[in-house]
């Protein structure tokens, strides 16, 4: 059963979602917490593999149904493996990426059908859904300039093209006004500490922790 919290990072690209979660589960650790940061795709040493035949290579490598199926089975891997038990022991576990972003970016973004999304939530999650989701939002234009900057191997979904990511922040977006909440949409064109303090002003105020955490 699960005990600990869980908490996922989500947005477009170049929102800084990585550098937040960090700086995150360092304010909880300093705090005592229990904490695990952990990333999707990947997160598990076989859905790190997964996550390899995903991010690199050519756009239209996979169609959004065979991507969907594939970030599904790193998903499960990674939920069995490190998410799933790190909450049974009363871990704080901190995701950088995890379901939102499938509705987003193969659902919003690519078109799969949400019903089959919603079957694999349904299947596949086993129950292990976010009790708080910061949506770092941007607009997509700024966030891709962001993302280039800073280019290695993983390029594959950024190589999209504007419309795409459009639609996905549009996506996101969608999320958080269906499930206000669990959600909290973050204002990522702020500077990085004004960022950091959105961040643990929202897990403060959501998740009942003190000044200190
Ligand atoms: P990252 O750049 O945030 O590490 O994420 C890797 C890429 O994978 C990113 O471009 C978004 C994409 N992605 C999906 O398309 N669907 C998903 O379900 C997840 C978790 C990531």
């Amino acid at each position: 059963m699960k005990r600990g919290r869980f908490i996922t990072f989500e947005g477009g690209e170049g929102g800084g979602k990585s550098t937040q979660l960090r700086r995150l589960a360092e304010r909880l650790g300093d705090a005592g917490h229990d904490v695990i940061a952990t990333r999707e795709p990947g997160g598990s040493p076989g859905a790190e593999a997964i996550r390899a035949l995903l991010v690199q290579g050519e756009a239209d490598r996979w169609s959004p149904v065979t991507e969907t199926l594939l970030m599904y089975a790193a998903r499960r891997d990674h939920i069995e493996r490190v998410i799933a038990p790190g909450l049974a022991r009363g871990a704080w576990v901190l995701c950088d990426r995890y379901a939102d972003s499938t509705r987003a970016y193969q659902g919003a973004g690519g078109g799969t059908d949400p019903a089959l999304i919603a079957a694999l939530e349904a299947h596949v999650l086993a129950g292990v859904t976010p009790d708080l989701t910061l949506i770092l939002d941007l607009p997509p234009e700024v966030g891709l300039a962001r993302a280039a900057a800073r280019a290695g191997a993983e390029t594959r979904f950024e190589s999209k093209g504007l419309a795409f990511h459009t639609k996905l922040r549009e996506g996101f977006l969608g999320i958080a006004a269906a499930e206000p909440n669990r959600c909290e949409i973050i204002d990522a064109t702020a500077p990085l500490e004004a960022v950091e303090a959105a961040v643990w002003a929202a897990a403060r105020r959501r998740l009942g922790l003190s000044d200190h955490g």
